[in-house]
């Protein structure tokens, strides 16, 4: 039986029934209510997006009450626990996960699209030493539109899965030379040897050494956070590359407008400002006179609160447990114990209990890219780097649907209404 909403109009007086159809009413359907002349229709008003779904999709999935993540059905803790970045993006990307033979040929085939063209590397020497790397990443990644004019054939499917391969392959390229010209070391050119993250860390940390040897513990806890990292619907970013996607604009580009919607610090950017904040407080003893002024409405609790999860970010969990591993290693980091003090006194605190804000996936996540040895500017690029699965199977995913055109919402105007020109001289 057809699910309808029935809704009267106290207006004219008139009673509507408009279909619901997978929990959701069309927002179109509602033009029709109308008091009659030049009147539009009924629309709604919804900023920030808190209550309108803009597609369906069937990559992620999540409950932000109960704290579960999914990609493809999949839960994220068994995905983090055994499987590796490559295999869950082609999950990601395709739906399915892949069969031994499928696998091998996706590594085979990301491998060797990991070399940037030359020209690239010198387009990114123009930019100052401290340029933020992310700031680089953005302007590279914009620019590689211009490197492979293909990736314009949006429709042609093989002309798509070229430009997949090519923006998950050398994402972590220009990634790493972005750092590596923060640090005005010489860029290191792919090992194809290596494991996805063994050779990131190549590209990024290598010295005089003939080859590079990534630290097995550290090669698998990049891993996990990219798996961690590698969608998570429909985000700020993840909106933002439908939208420039929906207008048929080549995915480099489009790409690069997903990681500037990253950059922010309400979103991909607040792993870096946790750190900030970290440092900021200094001690344990800061702590409480830290969280007056956050309930004071000074600043925000970085890292804390979430639009969609209401309970424990699943992500940050898993995030927490591969710190102990990285520590092993690398040593604690000394902010580490500021961060759990700060989430046990939230945790039990009104203020923060009340708006049920818990930990996101950035609370944690920089203390381990500290550790590791990336500076802080490098966190958002570390975000960025596995979101591009995500990314790109949901811009894929919109140029399939049928139901998608370009993006362009309403607005309710409520600026002046008509009135004539005024000449400069007879403006008071
Ligand atoms: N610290 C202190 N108070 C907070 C925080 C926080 N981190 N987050 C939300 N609040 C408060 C708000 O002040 C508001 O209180 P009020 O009702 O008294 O006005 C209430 O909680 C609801 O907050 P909103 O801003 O309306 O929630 P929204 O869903 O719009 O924002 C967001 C979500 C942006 C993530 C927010 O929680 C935030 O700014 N967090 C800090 C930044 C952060 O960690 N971002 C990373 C998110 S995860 C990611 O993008 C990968």
């Amino acid at each position: 039986m057809l699910e309808t909403l029935s809704i009267t109009d106290n207006r004219t007086g008139k009673t509507y029934e408009v279909p619901i159809s997978e929990g959701a009413i069309r927002a179109t359907d509602l033009k029709k209510i109308t008091t009659g002349g030049d009147d539009p229709g009924l629309c709604t008003y919804d900023p920030a997006f808190m209550n309108t779904a803009a597609c369906k999709s069937k990559i992620t999935f999540i409950d932000g009450d109960q704290g579960i993540l999914r990609y493809r059905g999949y839960p994220i803790e068994q995905l983090a626990e055994s499987s590796t970045y490559l295999e869950t993006a082609y999950l990601i990307l395709y739906g399915e996960l892949p069969n031994q033979h499928q696998l091998a040929e996706w590594t085979n085939k990301i491998t060797m699209h990991t070399m940037v063209h030359e020209n690239i590397k010198k387009f990114m020497e123009g930019f100052t030493y401290d340029a933020h790397p992310m700031g680089v990443f953005i302007s590279t990644v914009g620019a590689m539109s211009t490197f492979y004019p293909d990736g314009k054939q949006i429709f042609n499917a093989e002309s798509r899965q070229k430009q997949i391969l090519r923006l998950i392959a050398k994402t972590p390229t220009v990634a790493a030379y972005a750092y590596r010209h923060s640090t005005g070391r010489p860029y290191i050119y792919p090992d194809n040897d290596l494991s996805f993250t063994g050779n990131f860390l190549n590209m990024l940390f290598k010295m005089t050494e003939v080859k590079y040897q990534p630290n097995p513990a550290l090669e698998r806890a990049l891993d996990v956070l990219f798996i961690l990292h590698a969608d998570h619907e429909q985000t700020c970013s993840t909106s933002a590359m439908r939208g420039i996607g929906s207008s048929q604009a080549d995915p480099y580009s489009s790409l690069a407008g997903a990681a500037a919607a990253l950059y922010g610090p309400l979103h991909g950017g607040a792993n870096e400002a946790v750190l900030h904040m970290l440092k900021d407080i200094g001690s344990v003893n800061n702590v409480p006179a830290f969280i007056k002024r956050v309930k004071g409405g000074e600043g925000r609790l970085m890292g804390f609160g979430h639009r969609v999860y209401k309970s424990y970010d699943p992500r940050a969990r898993i995030i927490k447990q591969t710190a102990d591993l990285v520590f092993e290693v690398t040593g604690r980091n000394p902010l580490t114990d500021i961060a759990l003090e700060l989430e046990r006194i939230a945790l039990e605190d009104e203020y923060f209990v009340s708006r049920k804000l818990y930990p996101n996936v950035d609370f944690y996540s920089g203390l381990i890219y500290q550790a590791m040895g990336f500076p802080l500017d490098m966190f958002p690029v570390l975000f960025a780097i596995p979101r591009t699965a995500g990314w790109l199977a949901q811009w894929d995913e919109m140029l399939r649907d049928s139901d998608q055109k370009i993006a362009r919402p309403r607005q309710i105007y409520i600026g002046a209404s008509r009135r004539d020109y005024v000449p400069r001289e007879s403006r008071g």
